[in-house]
């Protein structure tokens, strides 16, 4: 890449003072602007020299579940751009003992130039958004996560490069993360194949809206009950945790419900050689990837995760 500038950093301009909720909302031009940013803060950062534009702005992070990725790069994320991340968790404001997301969401404008939230469930940060004069980013909620599928295609990108035509393998819970991966790679006109249980696939109005945008992309997109059917000649396989936050009392029987669906030699023996393993984070060895996967050569999983620092500082960037 040739040096850059930082003064030549354009946020993307048309997502000024929008929210991030989800990636329907955004075009398909917006989430390649994005992804270029964010290769271009990327490498700034890398050489010391990532530009201070957010110099003096606050977000306001709000967290309902535990976070190690989302609250971290996030708070570096901001530093980084030079403005200041302010961790709360939801119990220890008056939100944790009633008082009403529209009240809240006034008394944050006040004071913040942003909200990231990661909330139990996904209409309560819509109602938040509403409510809200400045961006509500959304750090996960029970059926998106759209900061990690930018991050996720961030990595692919870098990796594989042009994505248009590729296939992208998601083993799994059909959850917030497979959903977000999914309309990312829509975006990006993949062939996008989810093999999940039968009672586990994702939701299906929200499959409905993949399909098409998979379509208007060149893309298309399926789901199986086969993970064998999924893999063959993946250039990308996924998987996410079988319980995710809030389902524990679910954990025995999804043990049994996904044990077909375990990411490991055999099954990655089905997909083109040098293809690509991601997943989201935190994992567990032998559950839903073996070891053998996740600590292997074709595992991305810790560029993944450092990429989501960049691709959300080009979110900050251009919304706050
Ligand atoms: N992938 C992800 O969102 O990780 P955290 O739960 O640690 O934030
Ligand atoms: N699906 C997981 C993702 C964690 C980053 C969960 O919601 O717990």
């Amino acid at each position: 890449m040739k040096l850059l500038e930082w003064v030549n950093i354009k946020p993307v301009q048309s997502l000024k003072g929008k929210d991030l909720l989800t990636l329907f909302d955004y075009t398909t031009e917006e989430v390649h602007q994005l992804l270029d940013l964010a290769t271009n803060l990327k490498f700034l950062t890398k050489e010391g020299k990532c530009p201070p534009l957010l110099a003096g702005k606050t977000l306001g992070m709000i967290f309902e579940k535990h976070s190690t990725r989302t609250r971290i790069s996030f708070e570096v994320g901001m530093q980084q751009l030079g403005g200041y991340g302010m961790f709360m968790h939801s119990r220890d404001l008056q939100l944790g003992r009633g008082e009403s997301i529209p009240d809240t969401a006034k008394v944050f404008s006040g004071y913040l130039d942003g909200i990231m939230i990661r909330a139990n469930s996904h209409e309560m940060v819509k109602e938040l958004a509403e409510h809200a004069s400045i961006p509500v980013i959304n750090g996960l909620t029970d059926l998106f996560h759209p900061c990690q599928a930018l991050a996720d295609l961030l990595t692919l990108q870098e990796v594989i490069g042009e994505l248009k035509g590729k296939k992208l393998a998601y083993i799994g819970d059909g959850n917030n993360v497979a959903h977000s991966l999914a309309i990312a790679a829509a975006h990006m006109g993949m062939e996008i194949v989810i093999a999940s249980p039968k009672g586990y696939e994702p939701v299906e109005w929200i499959s409905e809206k993949i399909s098409q945008l998979a379509i208007s992309s060149g893309g298309s997109y399926q789901v199986t009950d086969s993970p064998q059917q999924a893999v063959v000649n993946a250039d990308c396989i996924y998987t996410d945790v079988w319980t995710s936050m809030g389902q524990e009392q679910e954990a025995t029987e999804r043990l049994a419900a996904f044990s077909d669906f375990q990411v490991n030699d055999a099954l990655v023996s089905l997909a083109k050689e040098e293809y690509v393993f991601l997943h989201c984070l935190p994992a567990h060895r032998e559950e839903e990837v073996t070891a053998s996967v996740i600590d292997g050569p074709n595992s991305y999983v810790f560029q993944q995760a450092e990429n989501r620092l960049h691709a959300q500082k080009a979110v900050l960037a251009s919304l706050l």
